[in-house]
């Protein structure tokens, strides 16, 4: 079951050859993918040979194959990670039931919603990203961008077989939507508002990496335990690759907390403005980056209230991100302590799971916070890189448009106007950092604004020619 059949049209491990009708959709989805690709990714590096890898099978051992690939080329297709035998629904009313190999009919728009969302994201971040390579820092930060672009292009092609597998003609037509909307577009935008923002700046596509992905795999992660098998399965070989894009967030921003050491050491300042007059990123310009993402991928997890999401859980249908962890997993009698504007609320936890989930990804987030701080601390800096409290710049739930700093502080509005500038990137702050972003295509050379990475990929030095441009 494991092996990926590379011989067919559209590799995959789920055995497509057996079902002639799906097969045959999915093959004719395919030439709107590519013109897709074609028209809304990387499209200016077309004829580049890439250095990228493939998934050859889908067991922790031996997943990845690397080579050289130009992009078009690339062989998106179908892999679900490996049945587990005698699998049950692990939480919900319903725990303890077997999981459904088929979408049980009550559940059919409410699961088709969630794939769609979820769906709706990846070719977004696509099409986000897709003008970065003009400016990439290094041949090895163009080839990690590119190896992103093409997997978002895979976890769409890992959605769209739900679509088309379980879903019938609403499926079908669903599967198409996703290619028509668009990442900020004024008539058709994506679903999400995060994934309408534009990702110009390599800073940016870092934050993007560390905290969008990042709830991305918090939405994996929970929809990994859903009841409906198939959506499981799939994610669960989603997140082997979302892991990868984390990475390039986490060792970015690292990189360039080096790199600005380096010059706050050279110089023997902090004053950020001989720091960017010298090509780097000053870390209160850094924090505010952090501030931005960190808070609009914060939305992402929905209303702190949420009687969808609590439906969703007593239903089997997506579980809390690694449901294990909890004693737990039916949640009738558990009550929550939610902050609000008007002071604290005990809720029904069934209704906080937005709630519950925001809190796991925002610890999740610290990890690389303590990281970049050490590195700072060590360098004898007492500035410290922190995350916003989750009530900052909220434009979902119960503190739309309220005035708190990233403190969690409310303050009056006025001060809070005049401060925001403080607090996310200015005009001035976005045109400084463009400013920065000059494309670096020599091998082994790195734009001045971040360090060269620790290692290269897979065990070649961080001079190889990542990405031959023609
Ligand atoms: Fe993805
Ligand atoms: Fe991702």
């Amino acid at each position: 079951m494991s092996s990926i059949n590379y011989a067919e049209k559209i590799p995959n491990n789920v055995n497509l050859v057996s079902d002639r009708t799906l097969q045959r959709a999915l093959e004719h989805w395919q030439p709107h993918f590519l013109q897709w690709w074609h028209d809304m990714g990387p499209s200016d590096f077309e004829s580049a040979d890439v250095y990228l890898r493939t998934a050859i099978s889908v067991d922790a051992q031996g997943w990845a194959h690397y080579g050289a690939v130009k992009m078009p080329d690339y062989r998106w297709g179908i892999f679900l990670a490996d049945p587990v035998a005698e699998r049950k629904i692990g939480f919900g009313d319903q725990m303890g039931a077997p999981v459904w190999q088929q979408v049980p009919g009550e559940y059919r728009s409410t699961l088709r919603r969630l794939i769609v969302t979820q769906g709706d994201t990846e070719p977004a971040s696509v099409e986000q990203q897709r003008l970065l390579g003009h400016t990439c820092p290094s041949l090895y930060d163009l080839r990690n961008l590119f190896q992103v672009n093409v997997e978002e292009g895979r976890h769409l092609w890992a959605m769209v077989y739900l679509l088309h597998a379980y879903f019938g003609r609403d499926g079908r037509e669903e599967a198409e939507e996703l290619l028509a909307r668009h990442s900020g577009d004024a008539d058709k935008p994506r679903i999400l508002s995060t994934f309408n923002e534009p990702v110009t700046d390599w800073l940016s596509f870092f934050c993007f990496t560390y905290f969008t992905d990042r709830d991305g795999k918090y939405q994996l992660k929970s929809l990994a335990e859903s009841g409906f098998d198939p959506l499981s399965r799939t994610c669960r070989f989603m997140l082997t690759e979302e892991a990868h894009h984390m990475f390039v967030g986490e060792t970015g921003i690292g990189r360039v907390v080096k790199r600005t050491l380096e010059v706050m050491k050279e110089l023997g300042t902090d004053d950020p403005k001989r720091i960017r007059e010298h090509g780097a990123v000053d870390l209160p310009l850094l924090q505010k980056y952090l501030n931005f993402w960190c808070s609009s991928s914060l939305d992402l997890f929905g209303n702190e209230i949420s009687s969808n999401s609590a439906a969703n859980f007593a239903n089997g249908l997506k579980g809390r991100p690694d449901e294990s962890q909890y004693e737990d997993h039916v949640l009738r009698a558990a009550s929550f302590k939610l902050r609000t504007p008007q002071g604290e609320e005990q809720v029904p936890m069934l209704n906080a799971l937005n709630e519950v989930m925001r809190e796991s990804y925002l610890k999740d987030c610290e990890i690389g916070l303590k990281r970049w701080n050490r590195a700072i601390e060590r360098a004898g800096s007492s500035f410290r890189l922190t995350l916003p409290t989750p009530q900052f710049r909220r434009s979902i739930g119960a503190w739309v448009n309220q005035p708190v700093d990233p403190r969690g502080n409310l303050i009056p509005r006025e001060q809070y106007e005049k401060q925001l500038a403080d607090w996310i990137p200015s005009e001035g702050d976005k045109a400084f950092v463009r400013s920065l972003m000059q494309k670096v295509v020599e091998p082994g050379k790195m734009a001045g604004w971040v360090a060269p990475p620790d290692r290269g990929i897979n065990n070649l030095p961080v001079e190889y020619e990542y990405v031959k441009l023609h």
